[in-house]
């Protein structure tokens, strides 16, 4: 099994104070720093692009795991990729063209990622696994932080991580939206290591309590 990892997402984070505030979720055990880009086009909301990307990836040493949520995202690939991003995940019904996208963010030297929306099953992203670092399962409808964790999502997780294991494939699973220490023990058990945290962590008064509560009801044994 994945170690699993903590990726609390900087939605949450009161931006005057990121750097603080991301240093202490990394105190608190998070490895990942998980950073939203909404387009107002793909999602019905905006948050912020590559000048907020770069200057959140160079205040920490933690893996900067950009989530794009823009139209054609196959633009501003290089963009993201010299702000300082690790990871950068796209989402398949963004593009046309899934394969060039992953393609290009492997050829910019980063962990290709690739995102599923409630409504998308596991069968459309199927022939994109042998491109992909990371998959990203939405377990609300992207755009806003906040919402109501869909358990009935987790079912995609078990399936990929069956996938991949049947043929061989390294992929991380992620999850994202809604995830707390009340659930994350379930995403865990369902298939995913990776768990993206808005609300639940830098949303909080006690930022690293808060992390260091979600790992431990995530750590199985
Ligand atoms: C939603 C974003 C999430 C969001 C999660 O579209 O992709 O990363 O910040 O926030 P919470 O954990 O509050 O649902
Ligand atoms: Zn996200």
């Amino acid at each position: 099994m994945k170690r699993i990892k903590l990726s609390p997402s900087a939605l949450s984070c009161n931006f005057a104070n990121a750097g603080i505030q991301i240093e202490l979720a990394k105190q608190g055990g998070a490895e990942y720093i998980h950073l939203d880009v909404m387009d107002g086009v793909f999602v019905p909301n905006i948050s912020f692009g590559q000048p907020v990307v770069k200057s959140l990836s160079k205040c920490t040493d933690l893996v900067s795991d950009v989530h794009l949520m823009i139209t054609d995202p196959i633009r501003y690939i290089e963009d993201f990729a010299s702000a300082g991003a690790d990871i950068i995940t796209i989402h398949a019904e963004a593009t046309d063209d899934v394969e060039a996208c992953l393609n290009k963010i492997r050829a910019c030297g980063k962990k290709a990622g690739l995102s599923i929306k409630p409504k998308t099953p596991v069968s459309a992203i199927i022939p994109y696994l042998p491109l992909c670092d990371l998959v990203l399962v939405m377990t609300v409808e992207p755009g806003f932080g906040g919402q109501k964790f869909m358990a009935d999502m987790l079912p995609k997780c078990t399936e990929l991580r069956d996938y991949r294991d049947a043929h061989d494939l390294d992929f991380e699973i992620s999850v994202d939206g809604g995830v707390s220490a009340d659930n994350a023990k379930m995403c865990v058990l369902s298939g995913a290591n990776v768990l993206v945290a808005g609300s639940s962590v830098l949303g909080k008064e006690d930022i690293k309590g808060a992390a260091e509560e979600l790992l431990k009801a995530a750590n199985i044994g």
